[in-house]
Order: structure tokens, then C-alpha cells, then sequence
């Protein structure tokens, strides 16, 4: 209670809730037609509700920006090139993204720096390129089991999150999103301590802050714009343990992969996210 108190009354109440959806590599053309058409009934007429993003594979862009059209229901990608265009067979490029009226886009998530070769110095050129574009980035960041037992969970977040904002002016700061989710968790039903959770989603908003602090002459000069930066938590969220996360004061929204496949489960996570709307109003 005391915690939530806190995140009441501190610079938290001014961070927006964000609920995504990574479907990952799920749901064939009519499968995800029927889930994206669920969720835009299940909020209708809903009132305090989280921004709200679905992340269907490239193959359902079209639909689902389709049917979620006139409803508070977004979409996004999971991943995409850094480049606009080119010889660069089997690659999607934003330019690609923001004609079907995609707006977000997930960079780095765990899976694609595990099976697919990306790295700190991609993970900051689709930044990069996100922001070009006007795109939402959503950053991920988040250690393995191996690096969590060797007591390197700090340094690799906060050496992803440098690496992610290299050469980011800070006032192109405003549009990105974070989120932490520790490897271990996603997928595996280990959800992280919430206190642990949002420990490090701390620790991600500070890394921003001392990313844009710059010493002058022994002086610092203290940026606080980690402050602004939505964090999210993700890593085996469902409606029974997101309530407990986002009453705490770092965790600003959840980026639910499995429990983001039905509108069963997913519809709950989006009402818990609309109870921190209505205890929390965004600036926005
Ligand atoms: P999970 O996935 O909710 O299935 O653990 C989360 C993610 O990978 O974004």
C-alpha cells in the first residue's frame, strides 16, 4: 500500500499505460482476424482504458489494422529493418510499416537477439530508424538465466539500454518505450518478483537519466528525462500477478506474450491496465 502511495503521488502519475500484445509466430489469417476483431469488442465503450497494442506477424498487419481501425485498439510490428528499402530479400522496412498505419514496432525483443543475430549496435540503428519514422519503439532489454545467476543482471540492462541510445539526441526521447523482460521469465511461466521486476524497471529510467546527465567542469548537469519514459514489465504476465505489477512505481504497462493469444485472457490484462488509468491519469 505504502508503494502505491508513493507511485500516487510521485512523477510516476504521469507516465501513460501501455498494454501490448506479442503474438509472436502465432495465429494463421483467420485466427488472428477473429482475435484482433475480439479485443476491439471486448473495449468497446470501455472507459480509462491503457493505450492498447496489438503485435500480430507481418502476415496479419493488413487485417488487423483493418478491424481495430475505428476503435482505441493500436497496432504494432515485431520488428523490422533499419533501412527503407533495398535488396534486402525476406526484411520489412518502416516506410512499409507507417503506409498500413502501423505505429509502434518492437526492437530487440529477447528472441530475436536469441535466434536471430541481433545485437546492442542493431537494436540502436532500428532506434534509430523507429524515430525517423515517427514509429513507437518499444525497447527491449532483459538478462539470462546464466547472466541473472553470475549477478549481471544490472550491468547487462543498463549496458543494453546505453547501447540502445547511442548517439539519440534526448529530445527524440518523448516517443520511446522501454521494457524489461528478464529472458528466463518469457514464455516459461517463471513470472520475476514484482518488487524485482520493478527494481530494474528503476534501474532502466536511471541508466536514461545518467545517459543524459553530462559532466561539466566536475559539475553535473542531471537530466530527468527517464522520468517521462514508460517502462513496461513483460515475462509470463497474466491477469492474475499484473495487478500486483502495475501498482508498483516503475511499471507503467505489460508486454504479455502468451496471455496475449486469447481474448480471454488478454481482455483482464487491459482491464487491470485501465485500473491503473483511473488511479494514475496520464499527462496525455
Ligand atoms: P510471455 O512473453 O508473456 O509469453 O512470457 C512475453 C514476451 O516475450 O514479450
Amino acid at each position: 500500500m505504502g508503494r502505491l502511495f508513493v507511485g500516487v503521488l510521485g512523477v510516476s502519475t504521469k507516465r501513460r499505460t501501455i498494454i501490448a500484445g506479442n503474438w509472436k509466430m502465432n495465429k494463421t489469417f483467420g485466427e488472428g482476424k477473429k482475435l484482433a476483431a475480439a479485443i476491439v469488442e471486448g473495449v468497446k465503450d470501455k472507459k480509462d482504458l491503457p493505450e492498447i497494442v496489438l503485435c500480430p506477424p507481418f502476415t496479419l498487419l493488413s487485417e488487423v489494422t483493418e478491424s481495430t481501425k475505428d476503435s482505441a485498439v493500436k497496432v504494432g510490428a515485431q520488428n523490422m529493418d533499419y533501412r527503407d528499402e533495398g535488396a534486402y530479400t525476406g526484411e520489412v522496412s518502416p516506410v512499409m510499416l507507417t503506409s498500413m498505419s502501423v505505429g509502434y514496432v518492437l526492437i530487440g525483443h529477447s528472441e530475436r537477439r536469441q535466434f536471430f543475430g541481433e545485437t546492442n549496435a542493431t537494436v540502436n540503428l532500428r532506434l534509430k530508424a523507429a524515430l525517423r519514422h515517427d514509429l513507437v519503439p518499444i525497447v527491449c532489454v532483459g538478462e539470462t538465466l546464466d547472466e541473472r545467476e553470475d549477478g549481471l543482471t544490472d550491468a547487462v540492462v543498463r549496458r543494453q539500454v546505453a547501447a540502445a541510445l547511442a548517439d539519440i539526441d534526448e529530445t527524440d526521447l518523448e516517443k520511446i518505450v522501454f521494457a524489461y523482460e528478464p529472458v528466463w521469465a518469457i514464455g516459461t511461466g517463471k513470472t520475476c518478483e514484482a518488487d524485482e521486476a520493478n527494481r530494474v524497471a528503476g534501474l532502466v529510467r536511471a541508466t536514461v537519466n545518467e545517459f543524459y546527465s553530462r559532466g561539466e567542469s566536475g559539475q553535473k548537469n542531471k537530466s530527468t528525462v527517464g522520468e517521462q519514459i514508460p517502462v513496461l514489465y513483460g515475462g509470463s504476465v497474466k491477469a492474475s500477478n499484473v495487478d500486483e505489477q502495475l501498482a508498483l512505481e516503475h511499471i507503467d504497462g505489460s508486454l504479455v506474450g502468451g496471455a496475449s493469444l486469447t481474448a480471454q485472457e488478454f481482455l483482464p490484462i487491459i482491464e487491470a491496465g485501465a485500473k491503473r488509468v483511473a488511479r494514475v491519469p496520464s499527462k496525455a
